[in-house]
């Protein structure tokens, strides 16, 4: 990972520059990194935009060709991500970096970055998969309804972190769990998600349509829902169906 190392100065979003690059210069190198300094469409989870402060934060993606990966272990790859992300920005800070299911990355219980990967299928394989990093680093402030969601590694640390050093750490833990996926060690990778998500096993409150209510996160299914405990009853929630209050 990172080999093929391309770096921009401005693009749309590197997911989509990447996803075009894939496509008009067949067969791009496995492991294949586009970063840039600014991206002026960046692209979030569930449609929604990702905006970023130029120069001063991380906006990459990296091209994997996961085809080993059967369909009905997707979610393998956005644990293998969220970990790897994780535990790279753990390397630069005092506490263990959290993801928040299913694979946002938070510090202090606040947002520090996400992750958005997006595949492309050939009937029941994954053919390659984009996938996008934006992480918070030396980004000073946050203007409204940011500042209280969001972090950095700069309002922790209240220090300046080299992008570059900290995407070097990530392709390095990119590898350790691209690899634990490839030779399948699920039950790993299950594992140290569960160690590194927030509110596992413990009482939180969270919203679904308006309602607010108490739950307890049990585990995560093969398929990515999570699985809570409600009422002493098992239940489980579909992406966005649920919102994680306090
Ligand atoms: C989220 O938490 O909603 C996911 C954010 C993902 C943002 C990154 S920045 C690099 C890549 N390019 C994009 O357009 N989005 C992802």
């Amino acid at each position: 990972v990172g080999q093929n190392f391309i770096k921009l100065k401005e693009v749309d979003s590197t997911n989509n520059y990447l996803k075009n690059l894939a496509s008009n210069s067949e067969p791009l190198p496995e492991g294949t990194v586009i970063m840039a300094d600014h991206q002026f469409a960046g692209r979030g989870q569930q449609e929604s935009v990702w905006q970023t402060v130029p120069g001063e934060n991380i906006s990459a993606s990296i091209y994997l060709k996961p085809s080993f990966l059967p369909l009905n272990k997707q979610f393998f790859l956005n644990m293998a991500v969220s970990l790897a992300v994780a535990e790279a920005l753990s390397s630069f800070l005092p506490h263990p970096v959290k993801v928040k299911w299913p694979n946002d990355i938070y510090y202090n219980r606040k947002k520090l970055g996400g992750i958005l990967i997006e595949n492309t299928l050939t009937g029941s394989t994954i053919k390659s998969a984009v996938v996008g990093i934006g992480l918070n680093i030396n980004q000073e402030e946050f203007t409204n309804d940011l500042a209280e969601k969001a972090t950095s590694l700069y309002q922790i640390l209240h220090k300046q972190v080299d992008l570059e050093l900290v995407m070097a750490k990530i392709f390095v833990y990119m590898e350790k769990y691209y690899l634990n996926l490839k030779s399948e060690r699920y039950s790993i990778l299950q594992k140290s998600y569960l160690n590194r998500l927030l509110n596992f096993n413990t009482v939180a409150t969270y919203l679904q349509n308006g309602q607010v209510f108490e739950g307890i996160i049990k585990g995560v299914e093969d398929s990515g829902l999570l699985i809570m405990e409600v009422d002493q009853e098992t239940t489980t929630f579909n992406f966005k169906e649920i919102e994680y209050i306090h």
